[in-house]
């Protein structure tokens, strides 16, 4: 098997995406391999997928940084300890220093629920895109920059707002396409099939 780019997966909550991945790399044709899991906080669901498939799972604990960079630091120290060459951020709801950037440049990636630019941050953007009543929402994968969900778009994918659709109904309809975008683009990226130019971002073809 060729070798496959050392990935560190990091999370906070449920870990869905995080499970999708690892479900990915079960199959030889994946280019990327997760070499650790990184959470901020303890006991969430995430890191019990990270045991059951055998892969090292750590907490790098905000409450014990209290400060951006130091805690940047400590993320970047761990995921480093464990060969990662690149961040692949899935639910974690902290925001990374700069330092990160320049640690990984491979590449540090993020998934959105929304079509950004439209409902960026953290929090609630399928409650955003709700309660802006768009008929059409979705979901981003973009690589992180300085700006906050900012950075180059690497893919999206449209999810239509239904009439009866609460957030819980929406986020779920949004999830089922991220356990497939983001798979794919971890494995683009880790093939070195993604080509930036300024703010554009283009797929070479599958060799
Ligand atoms: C996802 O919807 C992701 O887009 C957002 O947070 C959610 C994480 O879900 N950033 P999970 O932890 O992967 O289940």
């Amino acid at each position: 098997m060729p070798t496959r780019l050392p990935i560190a997966v990091l999370v906070s909550g449920s870990g869905s995406n995080l499970q999708a991945i690892l479900d990915a790399s079960a199959s030889d044709a994946f280019a990327a391999e997760v070499c650790v899991v990184i959470s901020d906080r303890p006991a969430v669901r995430a890191l019990e997928r990270a045991v059951e498939a055998g892969v090292p799972a750590e907490v790098v604990a905000w409450a014990e940084h209290g400060d951006r960079d130091l805690f940047t630091a400590a993320v970047c120290r761990v995921a480093e300890r464990h060969g990662a060459a690149a961040l692949v951020l899935a639910g974690f709801m902290r925001i990374l220093g700069t330092e990160a950037i320049g640690r990984f440049p491979t590449g540090i990636l993020n998934i959105h629920p929304s079509l950004l630019p439209a409902f960026p941050g953290t929090m609630h953007a399928v409650r955003d895109a709700l309660a802006h009543g768009v008929k059409i929402t979705g979901v981003t994968v973009h690589y992180v920059t300085a700006e906050v969900d900012g950075g180059p778009i690497i893919a999206q994918e449209a999810v239509p707002v239904l009439p009866d659709d609460d957030e819980a109904s929406l986020h779920a309809r949004v999830q089922q396409v991220e356990h497939r975008l983001y798979p794919d683009v971890v494995d683009a990226l880790a093939r070195g099939a993604l080509m930036i130019d300024g703010r554009r971002v283009t797929w070479k073809e599958h060799s």
